[in-house]
């Protein structure tokens, strides 16, 4: 109940899915949550759940393309809650039926995806850091994907933009870590959020089940536990790191399935 207790932590796109599972484990263990997502209605539900069970948290409508609003967040949350200990920049995603390949790419989503994932970061880092530091410290967690580890057919400015994600949470670690920031990425493989489930077919899900190293699909709780012992001292000196949690897709080389002993059988 107690392992993230009288922190203060933001959690941008935290009124669904992963975001939503992360604001409620979170809140639980005792700190105060600030949920940002698109509308202030989606935010304020997610927060008046938590409320109810005894949570403290609030909803703030923020768009994390835009600088502006995403400060308005950060600073939303220090004044209500005095002091920020735990940022989650966990937006992120890109439209698969403009993100195909390179030559079949839409620019103008390759440019919007990099906005909502890199620059989002970015900014939520940099607008994080300085509250971190006159708080003594503070955790950074920004959400990935296995899409970000290694190449594919589709996605390629979804892939990039969270390789760069990867990339640049090392360069933070390694910028503020005397200042006892830490800053993780978390690397989700298929998680059954509500809008996964909706869009991803059937002979797909069966797929990863046939490659995955586990034969189950992640569930949001299994990625808020991840986020929930980054954010918590338990992990205190693990920074600069990117945790797969992907139930073993990234665990084996591309052609093991065929060696597999069942396999054919
Ligand atoms: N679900 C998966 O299988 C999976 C796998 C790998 C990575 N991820 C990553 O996890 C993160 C969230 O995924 P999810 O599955 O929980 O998604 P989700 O669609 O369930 O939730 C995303 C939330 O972000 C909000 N949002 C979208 N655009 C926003 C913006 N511009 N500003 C503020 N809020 C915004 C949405 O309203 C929504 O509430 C993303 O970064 C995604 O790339 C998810």
């Amino acid at each position: 109940m107690d392992r993230v207790r009288g922190q203060v932590a933001v959690i941008t796109g935290g009124a669904s899915g992963i975001g939503l599972a992360s604001a409620q484990l979170l809140a639980a263990e005792g700190a105060a949550v600030v949920i940002g997502d698109l509308t202030h209605e989606d935010a304020s539900r997610a927060a008046a759940q938590i409320t109810a069970d005894g949570g403290r948290a609030i909803g703030v409508a923020v768009d994390v393309m835009e600088e502006e609003s995403l400060a308005a967040l950060i600073d939303t949350a220090v004044a209500e809650f005095g002091r920020l200990d735990v940022m989650c920049n966990h937006v992120g995603g890109s439209n698969p039926r403009k993100d195909l390949d390179v030559l079949g790419l839409d620019m103008d989503e390759f440019d919007r995806v990099m906005r909502l994932n890199v620059r989002s970061t970015v900014l939520g880092c940099r607008l994080a850091i300085p509250h971190m530091i006159e708080a003594g410290g503070g955790s950074i967690i920004n959400t990935a994907s296995v899409g970000g580890l290694a190449g594919d057919f589709i996605q390629v400015a979804y892939g990039s933009a969270k390789a760069a994600v990867i990339r640049m949470t090392e360069y933070v670690a390694t910028q503020y870590g005397h200042q006892r920031i830490r800053c993780n990425a978390i690397a989700p493989g298929a998680v059954m959020t509500p809008a996964l489930a909706d869009n991803l077919p059937a002979e797909m899900i069966r797929g990863i089940r046939t490659h995955n190293a586990l034969p189950y699909l992640g569930e949001p709780e299994d990625v808020a536990d991840l986020m929930l012992f980054l954010a918590s001292p338990e992990s205190r000196y693990i920074t600069g790191q990117v945790i797969a949690i992907d139930g073993g897709m990234t665990s084996h080389h591309p052609l093991a399935e065929t060696r597999r002993p069942d396999a054919g059988s």
